[in-house]
């Protein structure tokens, strides 16, 4: 597996691969990965003869006094787990490669669905995600891009996109990957405490409890939104975000469940802020 650090190496590289009539799996991360992303580029690897997995921690998406400095990081390490999990190269820029001095151009998507569910409570931060996705993509040129579904906000996001600006590149949303406790897993989950630990576990746990009321017949989204919340506020350590349950495409509110929706949260356990959902198709 090569580490490449600069967009002329990594061109090089993916220009080669394509004159050999090889398709591009492409892995966009910040790092210190776990088996959430390992999954994905399990998923790659299977699925195309190129896999290119990004590491690199994208100062613009993150606002004031959200971790950027304290994100975790560590590149030896990673590359070793994404080796393992059959990646071919792992481009791995420096700030100053993705943003050069002068660099003052960004790509924003001018409706509300960057403005609802987490963006409602980090302002800019889809910018910041759609800007560096973007530029990862002129530069990989993949044949698909391969994302988590426990950023379903994201995911919808860079699909708008891609449909937006005709990119050509197949977006494959991947299922969560889960802790035994059913804590969807996340670079972010290093900073909870044992204690915090232990009660990240409700956010997975009220998602269970509705989906099992939607198995049961309940079709009223407040009625849901209610009982989620009861779950989580039991839980000391937690404080709401939001809870809401939308359609999985547009992420507006719905009323009624039905057709393909997604009930998300984001709940602060102590002062980590964690986000989940569920897909459902009703
Ligand atoms: O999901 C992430 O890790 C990031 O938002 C992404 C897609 C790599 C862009 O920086």
């Amino acid at each position: 597996m090569k580490i490449l650090n600069t967009i002329k190496d990594m061109r090089i590289a993916v220009k080669e691969a394509q004159r050999n009539g090889k398709t591009i799996g492409f892995v966009p991360t910040m790092g210190y990965l776990h088996e959430g992303h390992l999954s994905l580029v399990r998923r790659a690897r299977a699925e195309n003869d190129l896999v290119v997995v990004s590491i690199f921690v994208n100062p613009t998406q993150f606002g004031e006094g959200e971790g950027f400095e304290t994100y975790p990081r560590d590149l030896e390490r990673d590359s070793n787990l994404v080796e393992s999990a059959g990646a071919d190269i792992v481009f791995a820029p420096a700030a100053a490669e993705m943003y050069p001095l002068g660099a003052a151009t960004y790509v924003e998507i001018a409706s509300d669905i960057t403005g609802k569910l987490c963006g409602a409570s980090r302002p800019g931060h889809f910018k910041g995600v759609t800007t560096i996705v973007t530029k990862l993509f002129n530069i990989v040129t993949p044949d698909r891009a391969y994302f988590g579904q426990k950023d379903a906000q994201q995911v919808a996001v860079i699909e708008q996109m891609v449909r937006d600006l005709y990119l050509g590149v197949e977006i494959v949303p991947c299922p969560i990957v889960r802790e035994e406790d059913g804590l969807a897993m996340s670079s972010r989950n290093t900073y909870l405490t044992n204690d915090e630990r232990k009660a990240a576990a409700i956010l997975s746990t009220a998602l269970a409890k509705a989906q099992e009321m939607i198995k049961d017949g309940e079709r009223n989204a407040l009625e849901i939104r209610k009982v989620i919340t009861e779950k989580i506020n039991s839980e000391p350590l937690s404080q709401i975000d939001y809870i809401e349950i939308v359609n999985d495409r547009t992420l507006e509110p719905i009323e009624e469940i039905k057709g393909s929706l997604l009930i998300a949260l984001a709940v602060k356990i102590g002062k980590t802020r964690l986000i989940d959902n569920i897909r459902l198709e009703v």
